[in-house]
C-alpha cells in the first residue's frame, strides 16, 4: 500500500510520517498503515488491517479486544483523562477548579454544550430544568406497585426506562437536535424527583413533590428528607452533594457511558438508553464499589485491627476496595477533593467513625512497597461512602447517587455519538471457535 500524502491534522488525518509498517510473514506481504493521531494517543484504523489477508477470499484480519482493554471507540472531545498524572478535566477544565467554583448546572451545561455558560444561558438552563421537575402523576402509581424494600436502584432503572412510555412519540425523533435537547431537559430535571421517591418509597415515607423555589440539589435534598413544614435543607450539606455530583459527571468511555453508546447506536429512545446505562453502573464492579469500601470498613472495625488486614491484603486473601483503578495509575483527583469535603459535612453531620479507619488505613498503604509498587492509590470510592453514610443515606442508594450526575455525562456522550458522521450501530465481531458444520443427530441415536 502507498503512503498518502495528508497533512498533520489531530483526529481527521494522517501525517506523511504517521504510517506503521507492517509485515504479514504468513504472506511475506509489507503495508503501510495510517496513523489516526488524537491529542494523547495515537490509534489504527481497525478497517485497514481488513486488507491484510493470506488469500482473495479471506476475510481479512479483525482486532481481538475483550473488555475493549485497547479499542478506541470513539473520537471525543468532553472528557479527558491522564491516569499517570492524575489529570482529569471537562471540556478542558480541570475538575478542582470546577468543584471549587462551579455548581452542577453550570458543569451539566458545560458537558453538554461544550463551553461554560454566558449568566443568560445558565439561567434559561436552570429556569428550563427547574420547570421540568415534576412526573406525570401515574409515575406514582408504579411506584406505589413495587414491593416495600424494593431496591432503590432497581425502580430508578424501571422507572427511566417507563418514562419512555410517556414520552414515545417524541422521544424516538432522536434526528431532531431541538427534540434531543428536550429530552435531555427532562431527564436531567427529573433524575432527582425519581431518586428522592424511590429513597421514600423504601423508607415508606410519603412522597414530596418538587419545590422549585429552590435550587437543583437543594430541592433533591428537600424532596428527600423533609417530613414537617418547617424542615430547612442544610446548606453545606446541598453543596457538598454539588461537589459529588460534579465529580460525578462524567468519564469517558467506561463501562456505562459504553453501554449508552451502544444502545443509543441503535437509534433507540434516550429513556430507554439510559436504563441500560443504569443498569451497567448497578454492577459491583462498577458503581457499586463504595459500598463494599463500607462493608470493607466495617469488618475492619478498629484502627488496631489495620495491620492485620493489610497482611491480609498482602496474602491476597482480601482487595483493598476502593484502592487501585485501571486508568489512574496515582492518586484519583476526585478522591483528593471527596477526601476535603467530608470534613465540612462532617461538621454537621458528626464524624463518621469509619473515616479514622480510613485515614489510618491510606496512611499506612500510601507508606507500604506492596501498594506504592503497584501504583495502587485510593479511587473516587474510598472516600464517597463514607460521606454518603454520614448524610444518612442506606448503600441502596449510592448507585442512585451515581446514576442522577451521570445522566448528564450519558446524554452528552450519547448526543456526540448522534452527531458523529463515522458512527454506525455497534456491531462487534467474533473468533468462531466453534463446530465445523456437522450432520443433524436424531434423539434415538444420541449418546
Ligand atoms: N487491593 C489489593 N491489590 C490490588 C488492588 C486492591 N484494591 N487493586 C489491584 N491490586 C493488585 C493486583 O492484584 C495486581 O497485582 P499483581 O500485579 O501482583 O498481580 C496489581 O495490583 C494490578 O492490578 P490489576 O488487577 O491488574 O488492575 P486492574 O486495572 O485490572 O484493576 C481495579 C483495577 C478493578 C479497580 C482494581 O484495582 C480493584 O479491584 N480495586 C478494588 C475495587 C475498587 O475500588 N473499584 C472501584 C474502581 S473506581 C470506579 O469504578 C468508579
Amino acid at each position: 500500500m502507498e503512503a498518502k500524502e495528508a497533512k498533520v491534522e489531530v483526529g481527521t488525518a494522517v501525517a506523511e510520517k504517521n504510517f506503521i509498517d507492517v509485515t504479514d510473514r504468513r504472506t511475506g506481504k509489507s503495508y503501510a498503515i495510517p496513523l489516526i493521531v488524537g491529542k494523547d494517543k495515537a490509534a489504527i484504523d481497525a478497517m485497514e488491517l481488513r486488507q491484510i489477508k493470506v488469500s482473495g477470499d479471506d476475510f481479512g484480519l479483525v482486532l481481538y479486544d475483550p473488555a475493549f482493554k485497547n479499542t478506541a471507540s470513539t473520537k471525543s472531545t468532553i472528557t479527558y483523562i491522564d491516569g499517570d498524572q492524575g489529570i482529569l478535566r471537562y471540556r478542558g477544565y480541570p475538575i478542582e477548579e470546577l468543584a471549587e467554583k462551579s455548581n452542577f448546572l453550570e458543569v451539566a451545561w458545560l458537558i453538554l454544550r461544550g463551553e461554560l455558560p454566558t449568566k443568560e444561558q445558565l439561567q434559561q438552563f436552570t429556569d428550563d430544568v427547574t420547570h421540568h421537575t415534576f412526573v406525570h402523576e401515574n409515575v406514582r402509581t408504579f411506584l406505589d406497585g413495587f414491593r416495600y424494600d424494593a431496591h432503590a436502584m432497581g425502580m430508578m432503572i424501571s422507572t427511566v426506562a417507563a418514562l419512555s412510555t410517556f414520552y414515545y412519540e417524541e422521544a424516538k425523533n432522536i434526528e431532531s437536535p431541538e427534540t434531543r435537547w428536550h429530552q435531555i431537559i427532562r431527564l436531567v430535571a427529573k433524575m432527582p424527583t425519581l431518586a428522592a421517591w424511590c429513597y421514600r418509597h423504601h423508607r415508606g415515607l410519603p412522597y414530596v413533590y418538587p419545590d422549585n423555589s429552590l435550587p437543583y440539589t437543594k430541592n433533591f435534598v428537600n424532596m428527600l428528607w423533609k417530613i414537617g413544614e418547617d424542615y430547612k435543607p442544610s446548606p453545606v450539606l446541598a453543596r457538598a452533594l454539588d461537589i459529588l455530583f460534579i465529580l460525578h459527571v462524567d468519564h469517558e468511555q467506561n463501562c456505562s457511558t459504553s453501554t449508552m453508546r451502544v444502545v443509543g447506536s441503535s437509534h433507540a429512545d434516550p429513556y430507554v438508553s439510559l436504563a441500560a446505562a443504569m443498569a451497567a453502573l448497578f454492577g459491583p464492579l462498577h458503581g457499586g464499589a463504595n459500598e463494599m469500601v463500607l462493608r470493607m470498613l466495617r469488618e475492619i472495625g478498629d484502627v488496631k485491627n489495620i495491620p492485620g488486614f493489610i497482611e491480609r491484603v498482602k496474602r491476597r486473601e482480601a482487595l483493598l476496595m476502593g484502592f487501585g483503578h485501571r486508568v489512574y495509575k496515582s492518586y484519583d483527583p476526585r478522591a483528593k477533593i471527596i477526601k476535603h469535603t467530608a470534613y465540612e459535612v462532617f461538621e454537621v453531620t458528626g464524624r463518621n467513625p469509619l473515616l479514622d479507619i480510613a485515614l489510618e488505613l491510606e496512611r499506612i498503604a500510601l507508606e507500604d512497597d506492596f501498594f506504592v509498587s503497584r501504583k495502587l492509590y485510593p479511587n473516587v470510592d474510598f472516600y464517597s461512602g463514607i460521606i454518603y453514610q454520614a448524610m444518612g443515606f442506606p448503600v441502596e442508594m449510592f448507585p442512585v447517587l451515581f446514576a442522577i450526575p451521570r445522566t448528564v455525562g450519558w446524554l452528552a456522550q450519547w448526543e456526540e455519538l448522534l452527531r458523529d458522521s463515522e458512527q454506525k450501530i455497534a456491531r462487534p465481531r467474533q473468533l468462531w471457535m466453534g463446530e465445523d458444520e456437522r450432520a443433524y443427530v436424531p434423539m434415538k441415536t444420541r449418546g
